[in-house]
């Protein structure tokens, strides 16, 4: 075996351990999102998709090869028979032809134009029928289109659109609003209250935000007791308020005003006061000045 044969032996290795690679990485990525079973036949149709080309392109290539042998064995014949060999045009070129109604280089004399200008003379090339058919489609699409948007103004134009999405989304944000009409929420109104919706919404926060440091039932651990009658930072509605939005920063409290939205400080500050005197066991001690109002 000489030295190329051996390169070109060499090439098919190459193409195997890419094609391999390329499966593995896919098989890889997909197994992230996939289970097994889907993994295996993701594979499987890949692997039978690169057979299939595989197998087309050598077909191809068969073909090609028996064609080129078929016509030099025909051209051949026709030489010892003395007649001009027919020409033999692939299918694709055929198509081509009839595509762009190509006149031949032969047959160019049957298109020139009579004048001739200090030698250069005009071919009369016809228009390939394939761009002909589209520039008619376009004007009827052109006519179509000035009907219905211009004339019967069955369809909205640009800046309609525009008004009719704002009009939808201005519909949608009021629909938004009238579902949760509490985000309307002001701070100079906010007082106590014991509206099961408030309660509800605030104990759903307390029990995400701020058990782990009062404890589920309020009793305290890291942050202080919030069900006694004593408090740090004031105990109306207003200073509990005011103490979650702003937090006490320097001993461990967060400032919830840029996690929580004002609605959410009210309802989970009146959950908080709706603690009092739930006497969890295990309770801290309590802690700061004693506030009896409310
Ligand atoms: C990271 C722990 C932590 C989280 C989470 C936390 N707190 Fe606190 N909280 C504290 C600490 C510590 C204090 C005591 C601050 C001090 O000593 O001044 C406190 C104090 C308070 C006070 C004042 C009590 C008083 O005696 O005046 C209130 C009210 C309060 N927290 C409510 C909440 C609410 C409501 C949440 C959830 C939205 C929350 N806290 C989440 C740690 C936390």
């Amino acid at each position: 075996m000489n030295k190329t044969n051996q390169n070109i032996r060499k090439k098919p290795a190459g193409w195997m351990m890419a094609l391999l690679l390329v499966l593995l990485s896919v098989s890889g990525a997909m197994a992230q999102g996939n289970s097994q079973t889907e993994t295996t036949l993701l594979i499987a149709v890949i692997v039978v998709g690169i057979v299939a080309v595989i197998v087309l392109l050598v077909s191809i290539y068969t073909l090609q090869v028996l064609n080129v042998i078929l016509r030099t064995e025909e051209e051949r014949k026709a030489k010892e028979a003395g007649v001009e060999p027919k020409s033999a045009k692939s299918w694709w070129q055929r198509f081509l032809k009839v595509v762009n109604r190509r006149v031949d280089i032969e047959e160019e004399d049957t298109i020139l134009l009579d004048h001739n200008y200090d030698g250069i003379r005009e071919l009369d090339n016809h228009l390939p029928p394939w761009w002909t058919y589209l520039f008619y489609l376009t004007i009827a699409f052109g006519v179509v289109y000035l009907i219905l948007y211009h004339v019967t103004g069955t369809l909205p134009l640009s800046e309609e659109e525009y008004k009719i999405e704002m009009a939808e989304a201005q519909a949608m944000a009021e629909a938004r609003q009238a579902e949760s009409p509490a985000e309307e929420f002001n701070e100079a109104d906010l007082k106590l209250t014991d509206d099961p919706a408030i309660l509800e919404s605030g104990a759903k926060i307390f029990a995400q935000q701020c058990a782990v440091c009062h404890k589920a039932d309020g009793g305290g651990s890291i942050g202080p007791n919030l069900t006694d009658d004593y408090w740090l930072h004031g105990g109306d509605i207003k200073s509990v308020y005011n103490t979650i939005k702003h937090g006490v920063p320097d001993k461990g409290m967060i400032a919830w005003e840029a996690m929580l939205s004002p609605t959410q400080i009210r309802d989970v500050a009146n959950y908080v006061k709706s603690l009092r005197g739930t006497n969890p066991p295990g309770a801290k001690a309590p802690q700061g000045e004693l506030y009896e109002g409310e």
